[in-house]
């Protein structure tokens, strides 16, 4: 592999000291917004495409991808397609930021926007899904990765679980967020399959059905799903921690202020399943929190106080430090 696409993967990680100064564990991240489209779902991307590439399945100024994406992964195979010069097309909705939107189609991306919701479960999943499936009927030469059962997906992610492994003494927790149970399904069989005994705790939106039913509606894109994906198996997780979208919020804006890490909202709902799970870790035991994206893209929202204030009321006090209340007095 060369140009762009040989910096995929190898992110780093790095030990978070300041979250919790009297933590009884280790805690790491992994910080997968240094891929270079951004966030974890390059490396989906690159293994989805690049296996079809060498079994010729695909072919550059021949095929058309076509895929269905709420961001980070439409953004990982708009940069591979642009590379290797093959046509893509992204359907996405209306909850997908404008900023993603605009990336893809900087890399001449197509994206196309589904307007209305599914009348029986009133999302939008199924008729993104269904749109997926009339432009690969109509479009020669098209191809479909479909993320949410392509086993090439968590194959992806046993080099993202190796790397962990690697950069650490021991590993006792891997924390995934989860969407299309990609990197949690990765992880897991990995592990297993070299018999390690990390723990796996996947964590979910309350508002996603990936585990069971929803609890309400839910806000952040990223992790959680309206529809139970095929990638998912009962027994991946070891335990599953559904984070309300506030306190992905708050997890978040506390990444932001004691570790200056600028972090996606599925990162902020990892740091939030880490305190939901703590006092049930045992002392000196080292945990592995994978950050899937950076927050430039959610300034709008997570980031925007406005945003917040308006969605959830005044609740600026959960993340305001001691100290720089007192600055403001
Ligand atoms: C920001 C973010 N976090 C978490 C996930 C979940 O990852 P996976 O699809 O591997 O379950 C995604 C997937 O798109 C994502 O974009």
């Amino acid at each position: 592999m060369s140009g762009v696409l040989s910096t995929i993967g190898a992110t780093p990680i790095v030990e978070l000291t300041k979250l919790d100064p009297n933590s009884s564990v280790r805690i790491f991240a992994k910080l997968e917004s240094h891929n270079p489209g951004g966030s974890i779902k390059d490396r989906s991307a690159l293994e989805m495409l690049q296996e079809r590439i060498r079994d010729g399945q695909l072919v550059p100024g021949k095929s058309t991808v076509i895929e269905s994406s709420s961001g980070n992964l439409g953004i990982g195979l708009a940069q591979i397609c642009a590379y290797h010069g093959i046509r893509f097309i992204c359907v996405v909705d209306p909850r997908t930021n404008r900023q993603n939107i605009a990336i893809m189609r900087a890399y001449g991306a197509e994206v196309e926007v589904v307007t209305d919701v599914d009348p029986v479960s009133g999302e939008y999943l199924p008729v993104r899904i269904r749109r997926v499936r009339e432009l690969v009927e109509s479009i020669t030469h098209a191809y479909c990765p479909n993320q949410y059962a392509n086993p090439l997906n968590p194959r992806a992610h046993h080099s993202t679980v190796r790397e962990i492994l690697d950069a650490l003494p021991t590993l006792d927790f891997v924390f995934c967020a989860t969407s299309s149970c990609g990197t949690l399904r990765g992880c897991a069989e990995y592990l297993r399959r070299h018999q390690l005994p990390a723990q796996v705790v996947a964590v979910d939106a309350l508002g996603s059905a990936i585990f069971g039913p929803p609890v309400g509606g839910r806000l952040i894109p990223g992790h959680g799903a309206s529809v139970r994906p095929s990638l998912y198996a009962d027994g991946l997780a070891d335990q599953v921690i559904r984070v309300h979208d506030l306190d992905a919020i708050v997890g978040c804006r506390r990444l932001a202020a004691r570790e200056a890490i600028l972090a996606g909202g599925s990162s902020g709902a990892v740091v939030s399943a880490l305190d939901v799970v703590r006092d049930r870790i045992p002392p000196g035991s080292t945990c592995a929190l994978v950050f899937p994206d950076r927050g430039e893209r959610y300034l709008d929202t997570i980031y925007n106080d406005d945003w917040v204030a308006m969605h959830f009321g005044d609740v600026a006090h959960l993340w305001k430090e001691p100290e720089m209340e007192a600055m403001s007095c």
